[in-house]
């Protein structure tokens, strides 16, 4: 049976998540969002609802979130929610569901570098490089390193645990992503601190004129 499935982290976070796109993304006018790696649903239907121009399509690679996503969706009967799409974001981007290059104005991806291989990371750098819309928008959103560092104690010892359960694992650097952004079109264009020592990064993709 479909459950939605709750995860405490994502209630704590998706309020200032929200104060983050709310101020960056028109109102106005109609955009097609992507959040790769949706985890339950409790973002997309969050941001869904307070953001209603914009168009949401989660997605997900485990077949329990995806079946989460598609409660949420069914009870709150959000008309700008996609149904979930399967989209692993370590693949290249033309087996990301037939999604088409170009075609987003916002991409969002919560919680998932640190905890999936580098390839993810590289992988979802790579795709959001193609599919954004010039001009886009792609946040991110959770713990990371800067130069090297990680502060504060909590954090380094949430990097260690991650590299014990999976050595592929751990926050990723700041300057590695900025590097990554760059060779993808994407400028990191606003770090911005968030609750519990996470950070929202704001990379914008390059337009051609
Ligand atoms: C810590 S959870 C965060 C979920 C959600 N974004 C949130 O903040 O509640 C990490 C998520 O990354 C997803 N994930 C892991 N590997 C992935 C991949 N290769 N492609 C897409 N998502 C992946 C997992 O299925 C999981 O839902």
């Amino acid at each position: 049976m479909c459950k939605m499935l709750n995860a405490p982290a994502a209630d704590r976070n998706k309020d200032p998540i929200l104060s983050v796109l709310k101020s960056r993304v028109k109102s106005d006018r109609h955009g097609n969002a992507l959040e790769i790696s949706s985890g339950t649903g409790q973002h997309v239907v969050h941001f869904a609802n307070a953001l209603p121009n914009i168009t949401w399509q989660p997605s997900e690679v485990d077949a329990h979130s995806l079946s989460s996503i598609e409660t949420y969706r069914q009870h709150y009967r959000l008309p700008n929610v996609k149904p979930a799409i399967y989209l692993d974001a370590s693949q290249s981007w033309e087996n990301w569901a037939g999604i088409q290059p170009e075609s987003c104005d916002l991409i969002v991806n919560i919680n998932m570098m640190h905890i999936s291989p580098l390839a993810c990371t590289k992988g979802l750098f790579n795709g959001v490089g193609k599919i954004l819309k010039p001009q886009g928008l792609l946040l991110t959103y959770g713990p990371y390193a800067v130069n090297g560092t990680i502060s504060p104690q909590s954090n380094v010892d949430f990097d260690h645990s991650l590299r014990s359960r999976n050595p592929e694992w751990g926050l990723r650097d700041i300057a590695f992503l900025t590097s990554l952004g760059q060779h993808n079109g994407l400028r990191l264009e606003e770090i911005v601190e968030m609750p519990a020592n996470n950070k929202c990064l704001l990379f914008r993709k390059d337009s051609v004129v």
